[in-house]
């Protein structure tokens, strides 16, 4: 990463930006029906399975056709190779244009045309991920950090040091069974999603009880490590 500060809490204030305002517009339920065009092909929810395509829980923060479980096609393992990692951006161009995005995609589906169609099942997708996204996209907007908090760079091996406890619950491979995949995320989200719960805005007892055990250089620490594990 060559951004000085000022560029990376430029870009962090873009990326929330732009994430927030079409995760908050999409309504989950009504991406459930969209979600129809695609269980031909796609699991989703509890005890999925891979099909003609991967399940597609978890998605959210995921690296693009990382299922080691499945076998994807050259055209997506070029994503993965490019780093593109599953969000409400990337997730938009593969639904309204899938040939631009993955060219020679195997998958054979069109595209939605509708532009509602599409945020809302993007908010249901991202909804199934982490079991309740659809609620805190409006506690993010306002997520109250301080842009210096959001600018720390984390030491990628402290946080390593420190995600011992994480894996206990969190599945060091991104897998999500039942609890949200944080692998892969970008720095941005995990941590604001940390502050959130240290601060109370989001309200799972267990991860309050861990975040507020975490400084901010910590909390730093450890999105640096899970946005690349192991690398
Ligand atoms: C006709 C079958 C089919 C339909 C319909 C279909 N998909 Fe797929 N999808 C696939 C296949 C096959 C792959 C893996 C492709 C590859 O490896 O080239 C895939 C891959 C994906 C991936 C990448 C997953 C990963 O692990 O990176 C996403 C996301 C996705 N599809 C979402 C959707 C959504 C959302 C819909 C409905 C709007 C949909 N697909 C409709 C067959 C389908
Ligand atoms: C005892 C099990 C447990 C441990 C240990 C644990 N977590 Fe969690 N974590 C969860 C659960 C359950 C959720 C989902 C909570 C919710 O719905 O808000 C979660 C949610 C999260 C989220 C938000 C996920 C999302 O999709 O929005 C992040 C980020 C996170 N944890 C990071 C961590 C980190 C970092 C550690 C280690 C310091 C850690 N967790 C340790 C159980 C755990």
């Amino acid at each position: 990463m060559g951004a000085g500060p000022r560029m990376l809490v430029l870009l962090v204030a873009v990326a929330i930006h732009a994430g927030t305002v079409q995760a908050q517009s999409g309504d989950a339920e009504a991406g459930r029906v969209v979600f129809g065009e695609c269980e031909g092909c796609h699991e989703i929810g509890a005890g999925a399975k891979h099909g003609i395509g991967p399940q597609l829980n978890g998605l959210f923060g995921r690296l693009a056709a990382s299922h080691e479980t499945f076998a994807y096609s050259p055209a997506f393992l070029r994503l993965r190779d490019r780093g593109l990692v599953w969000d409400e951006a990337t997730l938009e161009q593969l639904l309204a244009d899938p040939d631009t995005l993955v060219p020679g995609s195997p998958m054979s589906f069109d595209g939605l045309p509708d532009a509602v169609d599409r945020r809302n099942l993007v908010a249901f997708l991202r909804g199934i991920g982490d079991g309740s996204g659809i609620a805190r996209a409006g506690v993010e907007q306002d997520h109250g950090i301080d842009p210096a908090v959001l600018a720390i760079r984390g030491d990628a091996e402290y946080g390593a040091w420190l995600s011992g406890e994480c894996v206990t619950c969190h599945q060091a491979d991104g897998g999500d069974a039942g609890i949200p995949s944080i692998v892969r995320w970008p720095v941005d989200r995990f941590v604001i999603a940390m502050h959130a719960y240290r601060s109370g805005r989001r309200d799972h007892p267990v991860m309050q009880m861990i975040a507020r055990r975490l400084g901010d250089e910590e909390i730093a620490a450890l999105a640096a490590f899970f946005e690349n594990p192991g690398e």
